[in-house]
């Protein structure tokens, strides 16, 4: 029998979420749900997380809570087999968070290599940056502490988070004796995966890029948005050799393309392998291209986009699957913290004990 393994994960809902989303970790939930080789699945909306950078917008935050549910619910996750919950829900959070606090130091949130880019990219300054904000890596030692969660799937970008969140572990376990699990990280096997650049070519797929295919988008948008992908610019004529290094439609097929797809809708290629090297070699049109990875995303998507219309009908449901949901959360939350209280020595109305111990020495004074 395998370890019991406690699967954890979550997004930020400040958006729908993309198709880089899918293949960096959503592709791999379901996966992960269908074998049941798990104790415990849990995914969860981070919106007490949305809220460190978006203080000041908290009905984008709101609106998207049930946007990000939708998409869950439409790539197959099954309430049924995972609990999915809201964080902000989970007020047991806020309390692991507030003890961790005490374990790591603004040197090593500093040196937090996600928080720095994210500052960056939010043009914080050091007068600017919010508490909360900098501070996030240590609640999200806890979203994932409280659960016991063995195994992250996420993308490569969250993986300085994990790995403070180990560090937070093996501190608290050696304070204070062995409690917390250490958490492993669960990333795509596949390059392309690993980070899926936008419809632009360029670095990442970004809402505030405005470079997002949403596994929402309906088929002409999503017809609109692969024909003007970005590809190679210096494969100006069919017979140009095309280069793949930074060609998006390439990245894209390398994500989304197997090896039946050729059969079905390419017979003139057996692999990929094949058709790059065509590409490669000159003789190929970008359009011809393009027009393969839409079928194969249109495949993909077509199934995602009905289900979600289904669900779409009945939002109270939804909102009853994400209260249950939390409630069940909660329950988990609420029995690590037992532990750490205990662990900590702040549990003090549990334990007879030290009320027994503590009136016989002020007894023997
Ligand atoms: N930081 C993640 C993101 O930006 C969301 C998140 C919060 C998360 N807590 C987590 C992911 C715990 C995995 C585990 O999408």
């Amino acid at each position: 029998m395998s370890k019991p393994r406690i699967i954890l994960t979550g997004d930020r809902p400040t958006g729908r979420l993309h198709i880089g989303h899918y293949v960096g970790s959503l592709r791999r939930r379901v996966q992960l749900q269908d074998e049941g080789d798990y104790q415990q699945m849990y995914v969860f909306i981070a919106d007490a997380q949305a809220l460190t950078d978006n203080m000041d917008n908290p009905e984008k935050v709101r609106q998207n809570v049930v946007e990000v549910a939708l998409d869950y619910l439409s790539v197959g996750l099954d309430p049924e087999k995972c609990c999915i919950y809201i964080q902000s829900q989970i007020p047991e959070l806020c309390e692991l968070t507030f003890y961790f606090m005490d374990l790591v130091t603004v040197s090593r949130l500093q040196r937090n290599p996600t928080v720095k880019t994210e500052i960056q990219m939010r043009g914080f300054s050091g007068e600017s940056i919010p508490v909360g904000f900098f501070t996030y890596p240590i609640s999200q030692a806890a979203d994932i502490t409280a659960f016991d969660a063995t195994t992250i799937p996420v993308g490569e970008d969250q993986k300085p988070m994990i790995e403070q969140t180990c560090e937070i572990v093996r501190r608290f376990n050696y304070i204070y004796g062995d409690t917390l699990v250490e958490p492993t990280i669960l990333l795509p096997d596949n390059a392309a995966c690993l980070r899926l650049p936008g419809t632009d070519g360029k670095a990442k797929m970004s809402k505030s890029l405005g470079n997002c295919i949403y596994l929402s988008d309906p088929a002409d948008v999503l017809k609109k948005k692969v024909m003007s992908m970005y590809t190679d610019p210096l494969h100006v004529h069919v017979e140009d050799p095309g280069h793949l290094e930074g060609n998006t439609v390439f990245t894209y097929l390398d994500a989304f393309s197997r090896p039946e797809h050729f059969g079905m809708y390419w017979p003139e290629y057996q692999n990929l392998d094949e058709l790059k090297e065509h590409y490669t070699r000159g003789g190929l049109g970008d359009m011809k291209v393009k027009k393969f990875l839409l079928k194969i995303l249109e495949e993909t998507l077509a199934p995602i986009r009905e289900r979600r219309a289904e669900y779409q009908k009945d939002i109270p449901a939804v909102y009853e699957m994400l209260r249950k949901g939390s409630e069940q959360a909660r329950e988990k939350a609420a029995q690590t913290l037992d532990r750490v209280r205990k662990a900590m020595k702040i549990d003090y109305f549990n334990d007879a004990e030290l009320i027994r111990q503590q009136q016989e020495a002020f007894r023997n004074m």
